[in-house]
């Protein structure tokens, strides 16, 4: 599978990141979760105190962080330190929501996810199919009922020892998915020419069942 291009895009909650690593395993591919860059660039905001608002500021603290910047199947490192852990609260996915409405934002970190995936790669987010690699040979639109979703990130937030309100939770993954629906520039959508997976009632093995029968038909 060396040098293939899979991109998996779908809204919160829809399974894509438990689904490309599975993937991967199958298939021998690295997985780029393009979602760390986005929470990455939010996270640095809060931290440094930019305004999350200020599309300027934003471009610029952006290109000062792609230099020190390190984004593999492990994670993203910045500055010397693994990001990875802090990145998966409510509060960092807000603000990553946030910026990444910013089209100056997404311009500066396209280049990086055009040219990481080159090599081969199972790359998921929200405008893969359509802006990032509008060429891969196989694309995936990953969904499921907003209930569904709610319920999964919830007891993720659980199982990492975050309390949190189901209820709250529904209404947060609403809030972005609106957000990253309605946005002007690179909203979520699903490509034309990518296959659309509902995996309210699946599990994730029968969704990568599903995938795995669909690349093998098209070799
Ligand atoms: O997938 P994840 O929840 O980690 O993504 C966090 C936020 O980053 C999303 O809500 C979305 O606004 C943004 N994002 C994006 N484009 C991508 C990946 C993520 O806009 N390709």
């Amino acid at each position: 599978a060396a040098g293939l291009m899979v991109a998996i895009d779908g809204p919160s909650g829809s399974g894509k990141g438990t689904v490309a690593k599975l993937l991967a395993d199958e298939i021998g591919l690295p997985v780029l979760d393009t979602g760390l860059l986005y929470r990455l660039t939010g996270a640095v905001a809060l931290e440094r105190g930019v305004e999350l608002d200020n599309e300027a500021a934003l471009a610029e603290m952006v290109g000062d962080m792609l230099i020190g910047l390190s984004w593999s199947s492990d994670g993203i490192g910045y500055d010397g330190a693994d990001w990875t852990p802090r990145l998966r609260t409510e509060a960092v996915g807000a603000a990553a929501s946030t910026v990444a409405a910013k089209p100056l934002v997404r311009e500066r970190l396209l280049s990086l996810q055009q040219q990481l995936a080159q090599a081969g790669c199972i790359m998921d987010g929200r405008d893969i199919g359509t802006v990032v690699l509008p060429d891969a040979p196989a694309k995936f639109f990953l969904t499921a009922s907003v209930r569904e979703r709610a319920r999964r990130r919830w007891s993720q937030l659980k199982q990492m020892g975050h309390r949190g309100d189901l209820d709250e939770v529904l209404l947060d993954l609403k809030k972005r998915d609106q957000r990253d629906r309605e946005r002007q520039h690179a909203p979520l959508a699903q490509a034309s020419d990518a296959i659309s997976i509902d995996s309210t009632t699946l599990r994730v093995d029968e969704v990568v069942d599903r995938m795995l029968g669909i690349l093998e038909r098209r070799q």
